[in-house]
């Protein structure tokens, strides 16, 4: 009988966008997307990520420095393939760079990079983060395609973007759930298979993370939205209870 082998931990990685979103609201410095990283390593985070986006709407420059100045664990820069980003990460070296489309007018990165039309353009990028010791991961739609070009580009590793399955699911579309499910096992064996390390993310929750977990294939998820909003939940009673301590101790009560 041979022994199978028990399964690694999948690694969970945890993007801070939002923490900035919500700053950026009112202006000033808070809530500290750092110290919102610093309090998910302490949580059990193996990384974190962030992403600069051109038009700086959460995450800005000196955010990236400051996370990766200040964070013990992996950063996991995203970015769009253009020469401003490049060089910003050239310059921040983060443990890895996810890059990803980005549109001007998008809420949120709608769908996987178009690495089939779009490789001539991305090589140099893979070429010139990976030469500095960068390791470069792509954010692709589960097709075949998008992972035969990405292991052609010599990527360590894609990122599978579960964002079609996960709205599947929200919307109770079962159809949509099934197959959604299906291409992202179909591409993470198809990449695994083509020497890729296998990540994935985007709106991801409680339920759709533990489903997706039991894929064996997956090294690593990304997750943000989900858990920002989940912490005001988690968090609502306590910061409210720390108010009213302050302000009876301010009256002279306490
Ligand atoms: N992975 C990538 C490449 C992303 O672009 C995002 C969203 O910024 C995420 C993971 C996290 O998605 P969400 O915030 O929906 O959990």
């Amino acid at each position: 009988m041979t022994a199978s082998r028990p399964p690694s931990r999948i690694r969970l990685g945890i993007n801070v966008d939002h923490v900035a979103t919500l700053r950026n609201a009112r202006g000033g410095a808070r809530p500290d997307p750092v110290r919102a990283a610093l309090a998910a390593i302490e949580a059990g985070a193996d990384g974190i990520t962030a992403h600069l986006r051109e038009d700086r709407r959460h995450i800005i420059d000196s955010d990236m420095a400051r996370l990766k100045a200040e964070i013990s664990k992996p950063l996991n820069f995203e970015m769009a393939a253009t020469q401003e980003m490049l060089e910003i990460a050239l310059r921040t070296k983060p443990h890895a760079v996810c890059l990803v489309p980005e549109k001007r007018s998008e809420r949120t990165t709608e769908g996987g990079l178009d690495v089939v039309g779009g490789h001539n353009h991305l090589l140099p990028y893979v070429g010139a983060l990976a030469e500095q010791g960068i390791r470069v991961s792509l954010f692709i739609e589960p097709s075949e395609a998008a992972i035969e070009t990405a292991a052609r580009l010599r990527v360590p590793i894609v990122e599978l973007h579960t964002g079609a399955w996960c709205e599947a699911v929200a919307t109770e579309d079962r159809a949509g759930d099934t197959k959604g499910f299906a291409q992202l096992q179909r591409g993470a064996k198809l990449a695994q298979s083509a020497g890729l390390e296998v990540h994935a993310g985007h709106g991801l929750d409680f339920d759709t993370a533990r489903r997706l977990a039991a894929i064996p294939e997956f090294v690593e998820f990304n997750i943000g939205h989900f858990l920002m909003g989940e912490a005001i939940f988690v968090g609502l009673h306590s910061a409210i209870q720390e108010m009213r301590n302050a302000m009876d101790e301010g009256r002279g009560f306490k």
